[in-house]
């Protein structure tokens, strides 16, 4: 079955779906993206992942290009078209097309849309996450803004570059006081020795998750403790578990950082049982 790409208003073949050559976001990284699971062919979160789109939009004055109710018709149209049943929507916004100058482009220019969607390997999935994932640290070197969902993303695939290389799955950065933020493309979790959970505030230095918002309810409900706060790489070699969450990962356990076991050096209990509930408080429209 070929596939299908949304660009601006049409449904094309994605083969051959293109913007053009001075598209913001190819030029500057001038756009914002999403990423929404699909499950039994249905959007989880849409909700959440559309309220963090109005806000990234916001954070960088580009206009929404469709009103929500529009946007969620096309959304469903596009995994539909794919016939999508587990996988994931992605939808970019650039703030569209204009002859190259830093400062933005004269009023009116359209910002440029695109959604695709493609199945995952769910078995493949749940396998890495039966196994658990290995982790590495790099220096968190982005800018100050990654609370907005930018597609400038240089130093998340350098990192995760870095993470392939060493055998890994993700890189988890650590910023100048040695306070893990996040992952290259998750939020980082660790479950400390007296059993509580532990991951930074999503006020400043991180993109808040939509997964890990809902993970938040999660360990509420299960009367876990949870501490806000940042942790150190120390405390993650000496963490008890570890995991990471997104919209492709769900929760995933950790079993190794920068080489060493956490905890027995298999997934842990907490981490599972997240995994498990997680899809159970999750929105589904
Ligand atoms: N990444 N932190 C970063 C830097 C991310 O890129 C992501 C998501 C997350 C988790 O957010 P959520 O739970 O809303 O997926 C945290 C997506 C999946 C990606 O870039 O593919």
């Amino acid at each position: 079955m070929s596939r299908i790409a949304y660009v601006n208003g049409r449904y094309v073949p994605h083969r051959t779906a293109s913007v053009h050559v001075e598209d913001r976001g190819y030029q500057f990284a001038d756009g914002v993206y999403e990423v929404c699971e699909v499950r039994a062919g249905r959007l989880i979160d849409e909700r959440r992942h559309i309220d963090r789109l109005e806000r990234s939009l916001k954070e960088l004055r580009i206009a929404m290009p469709m009103r929500r109710n529009a946007l969620g018709v096309v959304l469903r149209e596009t995994v539909s078209r794919n016939r999508v049943r587990d996988g994931i929507v992605y939808l970019q916004i650039t703030r569209g097309v204009a002859r190259r100058d830093h400062a933005f482009p004269p009023a009116g220019t359209l910002p440029n849309t695109v959604i695709t969607a493609k199945n995952h390997d769910l078995a493949k999935l749940e396998q890495g996450a039966g196994d658990g994932i290995a982790v590495i640290s790099v220096p968190d070197n982005r800018w100050e803004r990654v609370d907005i969902k930018s597609v400038s993303l240089l130093p998340n695939v350098l990192a995760k570059q870095a993470a392939r290389e060493a055998g890994a799955k993700e890189a988890w950065f650590v910023d100048a006081k040695g306070f893990v933020t996040e992952g290259a493309s998750t939020n980082a979790w660790i479950v400390t020795r007296d059993g509580a959970v532990v991951t930074k505030p999503a006020d400043a230095g991180i993109l808040r998750g939509i997964t890990r918002t809902v993970v938040l309810e999660v360990i509420a409900e299960h009367g876990l403790t949870l501490e806000e706060r940042p942790f150190t790489m120390d405390e993650a070699y000496a963490a008890r578990e570890a995991f990471i969450t997104s919209a492709t990962q769900f929760v995933t356990p950790v079993v190794q950082i920068d080489g060493r076991p956490v905890g027995n050096g298999a997934p842990g209990l907490i981490a599972s049982a997240l995994r498990r509930d997680y899809h159970d408080h999750a929105e589904i429209a």
